[in-house]
């Protein structure tokens, strides 16, 4: 898989891409990444990107011009992974106004051969750039980072680790989010850590108890921290007994209950956070 990364900062990204598990696919040919600097399509003397805002206010604007001809060269660009005939890849724009970025996007995109990530700058991109040449604009959060690289580094990493070969496919099947539950705690040696103990079960060595211990604590999680979730995880009958002990309330078919209410009630934290899940459902 190959991500073409559009950013006026290209140095910014050395470091994530020259560690670890992406620092490895890469090596193994399994995803490139393509940094593009948006200031080389900058024509005029001062390599000029941005500009004030039409009808004032604070910050600066990325203008149209060397950011549209640095999209347009780049989907003009073929390589041998992806050859002349591929599909027009996705051009994404990194935004806080974007749609949120989960799980589930992070695997569609990863059924893709090739991704166009644009990173904006400043107070953001021209929006006739966006109606123009921005196919899809994805947050990462509901807060504000000073550029859209951080973003696009954390769509990279997500994405690449769910293209085959990059880590363990069993890894990736089960994993938080996934099936919609939480992970269970996971424990290693010594099994006392200052005073505290590994849970029994775990080395009880008898694995259809470790396995129901480890349900329950996905389903426990899950309620307390993200009950949201619950909503739309698959649930056996046994799950749901459990979670109703629990003092989870199953939700209405149809209905807006979907499980929030029991936590929003307990911690009082409802921040509107169950607005964004919700609509990526
Ligand atoms: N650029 C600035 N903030 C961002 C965010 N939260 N997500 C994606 N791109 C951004």
């Amino acid at each position: 898989m190959r991500f073409d990364v559009l950013t006026l900062f290209p140095g910014m990204f050395t470091g994530p891409l020259s560690e670890s598990i992406l620092k490895r696919a890469i090596q193994a040919g399994r995803i490139s990444v393509v940094l593009h600097d948006i200031r080389a399509y900058a024509t005029d003397r001062h390599r000029t990107t941005d500009d004030a805002p039409y009808g004032g206010g604070a910050g600066m604007v990325m203008k149209p011009e060397p950011l549209a001809a640095c999209i347009r060269a780049v989907l003009a660009m073929t390589d041998n992974d992806t050859g002349e005939s591929a599909p027009k890849p996705p051009v994404i724009l990194m935004t806080p106004d974007g749609e949120p970025f989960t799980q589930r996007i992070a695997a569609e995109l990863a059924t893709c051969p090739r991704l166009v990530l644009v990173c904006g700058r400043y107070e953001g991109v021209d929006e006739r750039v966006r109606a123009a040449l921005i196919d899809r604009e994805l947050s990462i959060g509901d807060y504000v980072l000073t550029g859209g690289e951080l973003a696009a580094m954390v769509v990279i990493d997500a994405v690449a680790r769910l293209v085959p070969g990059v880590i363990d496919a069993e890894s990736a099947a089960e994993e938080s989010f996934s099936d919609g539950l939480l992970e269970y705690p996971q424990y290693t040696r010594p099994a006392v850590w200052e005073g505290r103990e590994v849970p029994p079960v775990l080395v009880s060595g008898h694995h259809g108890e470790v396995a129901q211990w480890r349900r329950r604590e996905r389903l426990r999680r899950t309620l307390e921290r993200r009950p949201d979730l619950l909503a739309r995880a698959v649930l056996t009958d046994a799950d749901r007994a459990y979670l109703r002990t629990l003092g989870w309330r199953v939700p209405v078919a149809g209905g807006a209950d979907d499980g929030t209410r029991i936590a929003t009630d307990r911690d009082g934290a409802d921040d509107g956070t169950r607005i964004a899940t919700d609509r990526d459902g």
